[in-house]
């Protein structure tokens, strides 16, 4: 592989010419600077690093020159979610020490640090290397955080050995060119130990991968990773309470770009049967192909899906069996058919108990009327649990005696923080991206709106006489879609300033996309729309169908029709 190529993109020419992601970071990090140089930051996006600014004070001279206030986003990547109590402190504590007060929770079981000032970054990386985690990879062009189902359900250890194998993928496509630990730890390589590519880098090369790449374990009866979102997926088949192994999964992937008609969301597709000592090799030869047949002069249909899409699925096959060196097994007819929150008290296979906190969008920051970080740092410190983050924006407390229950919850209480309990079922499925301020791709609100637009919807739930009904509302501040709007029962998805395209009849499970029914809907009209919706919804829904499957059953005419007829 070179840059060379013709029509390859410029992000191809600056990672084949950063050393194994090198680029100028050490450099720059040693200048009196507040921000780093465009290719440096395409670099250090591998590290787990990106490059942002405050979006509320661009524009303001008084900042800088330039009216950038920089910032930069830093995301830990945490195979499966699971942390130790230390783990947490220490997080916890850096989020005071250089970021900005929160940890937040995203839907690929990391945790993202906003806010870091570039003179803080060399000690966060430091902070977080020194209690075990890494950022390496957490984003840029290769396989991001594996990510699993974190709940420690009495399950005769399915769940442990689909963590298991998380980790073991999550560890074999790490970047190995050791620029991570020379750029943070000045643990120098000389270019004569870095040898040819082939050596440094077998499996990704100079170019890495032609854009991100996601993997995700789930099983059949719960998939809270929402593994048809995924470029590749590992669907667990369970018979007689033995994992057997995978249903191996390809090609999902949400990300849009409206004005370009040639992408679309994508759910991943079943391709393979495989055994799990099979996974690694499987895994190799779907990235290889991926490496090798990507787009790499387009980055907005770099990904795997579209490698499928214009292939099809007997060619695609036909390939991926020449780079895994045999037949592929047919994939059984399993699909995943159920979620779980996981929210409040659950008993676990050691009889003790995990309790899974609602946090609203995965922020976890001591607020005015809720502290619950100080809650959580007071927990681990008093009764040290282990912590898990799910996909969902949540995370369990976990390894509680029964005895300690009560403390749990009234550590909880004392600092303002809702128990799961309390909370409606409509917010427990629900969340949204960061978008404002952080995200230098937002265009309007996203976290910042999605609780007020939420309480309107309670009220039109109460309306219409379904309190207490779940729906799942994922909600984003551009059409990339890092909240999973388009599989979503309800996604809204910002499309200009304070105006939403909204989606309907995608499902809880993540099996089915949306359709759009409404664009361009003011933010403060959003919830009367749905209103309408939840309206017909009451009326001629069919027993025990759910929001999602009646949107899809009518379809936007259908739904519009039956609002006319009212
Ligand atoms: C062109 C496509 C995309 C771009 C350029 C992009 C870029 C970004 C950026 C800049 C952030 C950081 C925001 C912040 O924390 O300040 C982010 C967050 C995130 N993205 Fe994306 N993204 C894209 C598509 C997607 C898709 C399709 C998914 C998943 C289906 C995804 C998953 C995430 C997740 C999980 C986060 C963390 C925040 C959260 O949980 O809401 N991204 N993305
Ligand atoms: S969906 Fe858009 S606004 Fe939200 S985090 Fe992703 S890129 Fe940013």
């Amino acid at each position: 592989m070179s840059a060379q190529n013709q029509g390859w993109s410029k992000v191809e020419a600056v990672k084949s010419e950063s050393r194994f992601l090198r680029g100028r970071i050490a450099e720059e990090l040693g200048q009196d600077t507040s921000s780093f140089d465009e290719n440096t930051a395409l670099v250090l996006k591998h590290h787990g690093i990106y490059q942002q600014d405050n979006r509320d004070l661009r524009g303001r001279k008084d900042i800088s020159e330039e009216g950038r206030a920089w910032i930069m986003m830093v995301r830990v990547k945490i195979p499966g979610g699971r942390l130790t109590c230390q783990q947490w402190l220490g997080l916890s504590r850096f989020a005071e020490l250089w970021g900005n007060h929160t940890l937040r929770i995203t839907t690929r079981q990391d945790i993202q640090f906003h806010g870091v000032l570039k003179k803080n970054l060399a000690a966060l990386i430091r902070g977080i290397q020194d209690i075990g985690l890494t950022t390496l990879g957490g984003c840029g062009d290769v396989v991001r955080n594996v990510i699993s189902c974190p709940a420690p359900i009495d399950d005769g250890g399915i769940r442990d050995q689909l963590y298991e194998d998380a980790c073991r993928i999550s560890r074999h496509f790490l970047p190995r060119g050791g620029a991570y630990e020379e750029v943070w730890r000045g643990e120098v390589k000389s270019q004569v130990e870095l040898g040819p590519a082939e050596q440094v880098e077998p499996i990704y090369g100079t170019n890495y991968l032609p854009r991100k790449f996601k993997i995700a374990f789930a099983l059949p009866d719960d998939n809270c990773t929402d593994i048809y979102a995924d470029d590749l997926g590992f669907l667990g088949i369970v018979e007689n309470g033995n994992l057997v192994g995978y249903q191996v999964l390809v090609g999902g992937g949400l990300g849009v770009t409206p004005a370009d008609k040639s992408t679309f969301p994508a759910l991943a597709q079943p391709v393979a049967f495989i055994r799990r000592e099979e996974l690694i090799p499987m895994a190799e030869a779907v990235i290889k192909l991926y490496r090798d047949h990507g787009n790499r002069s387009d980055r907005k249909r770099a990904r795997i899906k579209y490698v499928l899409a214009d292939w099809g699925m007997e060619k695609f096959r036909a390939e991926l069996a020449r780079y895994y060196g045999q037949e592929l097994v047919p994939p059984p007819p399993v699909v995943a058919h159920r979620v779980d929150t996981h929210l409040g008290w659950h008993r676990q296979a050691d009889e003790r108990w995990f309790y899974g906190l609602y946090v609203e969008s995965g922020r976890v920051a001591d607020t005015a009327t809720a502290r619950m970080k100080t809650a959580l740092e007071q927990i681990c410190e008093r009764l040290q649990p282990s912590i898990r983050l799910t996909a969902t924006w949540r995370l369990l407390i976990c390894d509680v005696e029964a005895k300690n229950r009560s403390l749990v919850e009234s550590i909880l209480r004392d600092h303002g923080v809702p128990l799961s309990e309390e909370i409606s079922p409509l917010r427990h499925f629900s969340g949204a991206c960061v978008a404002l301020p952080t995200c230098g791709l937002a265009i309007t609100e996203s976290e910042r709106a999605l609780p007020g637009i939420l309480d309107q919807l309670e009220a039109e739930l109460a309306r219409v006489g379904l309190t207490g009904m779940p729906i799942c509302v994922h909600m984003t501040g551009c059409p990339n879609g890092c909240g999973r709007p388009y599989n979503a029962e309800v996604g809204i998805v910002g499309r200009a300033k304070d105006r939403y395209a909204i989606y309907l009849g995608g499902s809880v499970v993540g099996h089915r996309l949306g359709f759009l029914y409404q664009n361009l809907v003011p933010r403060d009209q959003v919830a009367t729309v749905l209103g309408q919706v939840l309206e017909v919804y009451a009326r001629l829904r069919s027993d025990g169908e759910s929001f999602g499957d009646f949107c899809a059953r009518l379809g936007a005419e259908g739904l519009r029709a039956a609002i006319q007829t009212g």
